[in-house]
């Protein structure tokens, strides 16, 4: 049997060098710490003997490795500047200045129960200003017209197109609701034109989504309280999902609509640059995660960024970038306070807005 190389060399090493190679050797294995400071947080998981509480639970988080920002920032947290406008004074008006927060998030996840989340932080106005895409904007809707259901990513593609089903990830939603929308939405985009034709009015995709939450008038949808609460919802691609086929089809039966891109994407603009404070929440990438930074570089970046999405920077992708690639961009200030979970967004944002808004609004769980 040969001998282990490690053996024949060792053979040649005098003892002096093998009693100085073993020193170095354990030098660098158990090379001395320097003292942890006094508040080092230790990592430590929830222990599953005890009964947590959900709150229990949550906090067990922070001591692994999980992250997130709270947002709580009001203007009076900061001294009064020399130069501060009369307004801004008041200490009331200082107390209720807080940091405006802009929610972006892709369209399956208004498919998925996030709807129900979102629909809350809406409903409490707990956000400020909302981004979404057109499936993020038509799926709302179609959920109080007809029910999407739980299935499986592996059902066959053609198999459901031969029953009318469409399938979003694991989950199906019935053609029929997609008929239902049409039903509903096609005497709206008339009144909008007949409107634009008699008043004048200028129809943005923002004022359309607004327009379209007061029609709806149910307490289910993310954009009814949008509408009673005053909380602008962008959608620079409102044509790119079913809400487009309806305009294309409505172009032939009543045409003459007209929808202004150019209002909104002033008007978001001016949401950031008029704002004391701004933090960007962003599930998903794509259109939503990029419209809300851009808007916020007219500020020269965002205070606070919490992104959740699944996309990998490697492929030089906007989708996947860090938020430190936006710093660069001066879309996030260079001192602000950022985070990436790298996570689906249905199963980590229920976690944060449980411990971060829902206790705003409700204390502890
Ligand atoms: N239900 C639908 O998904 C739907 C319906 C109608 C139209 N559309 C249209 O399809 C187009 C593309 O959709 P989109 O821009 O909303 O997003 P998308 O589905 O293309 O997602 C963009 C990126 O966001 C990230 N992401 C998506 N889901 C995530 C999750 N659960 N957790 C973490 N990260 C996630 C991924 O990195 C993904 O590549 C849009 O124009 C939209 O209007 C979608």
């Amino acid at each position: 049997m040969e001998k282990s190389p490690l053996l024949n060399g060792s053979k040649e090493k005098s003892k002096d060098e093998l009693s100085a190679a073993l020193k170095t050797a354990t030098t660098s294995v158990l090379l001395r710490s320097t003292p942890m400071p006094e508040n080092a947080v230790t990592v430590k998981g929830p222990d599953f003997n005890n009964q947590l509480s959900l709150h229990e639970l949550l906090e067990g988080y922070s001591r692994m490795g999980f992250q997130a920002t709270s947002l709580d920032w009001r203007l009076s947290h900061e001294p009064i500047l020399p130069d501060e406008t009369e307004e801004y004074k008041e200490p009331l008006k200082r107390s209720t200045t807080k940091c405006k927060i802009f929610l972006g998030y892709t369209s399956n996840l208004v498919s998925s129960g996030l709807r129900e989340i979102i629909r809350y932080l809406v409903q409490n106005s707990l956000v400020d200003v909302i981004v979404t895409t057109a499936g993020g904007v038509e799926e709302d809707f179609i959920k109080c017209l007809g029910q999407t259901y739980l299935a499986d990513f592996q059902l066959n593609g053609a198999e459901l197109r031969k029953n009318g089903m469409n399938r979003i990830g694991n989950l199906v939603v019935p053609n029929d609701n997609y008929c239902k929308f049409e039903d509903w939405v096609v005497p709206i985009l008339d009144k909008l034109l007949e409107e634009q034709r008699n008043e004048g009015i200028i129809w943005s995709p923002s004022k359309i989504i607004n327009r379209l939450g007061k029609e709806i008038n149910n307490p289910d949808s993310i954009y009814y309280w949008a509408y009673k609460n005053n909380i602008p919802v962008y959608c620079p691609a409102l044509t790119d999902g079913s809400l487009g086929d309806m305009i294309y089809f409505h172009t032939f039966k009543n045409p003459g609509l007209v929808i202004d891109i150019v209002s909104d994407i002033r008007s978001i603009n001016q949401q950031a640059v008029f704002a004391r404070k701004t933090g960007v929440i962003i599930l998903g990438g794509g259109l939503v995660k990029h419209h809300i930074c851009n808007a916020n570089l007219m500020r020269n970046g965002a205070d606070y960024a919490v992104y959740i999405n699944t996309g990998q920077e490697f492929d030089g992708s906007d989708s996947g970038a860090r938020p430190d690639e936006a710093v660069s961009w001066g879309k996030i200030k260079t001192d602000a306070e950022h985070i990436k979970v790298y996570a689906d967004a249905t199963i980590v944002f229920p976690l944060i807005v449980s411990e971060t808004f829902v206790k705003e609004v409700h204390g502890s769980i």
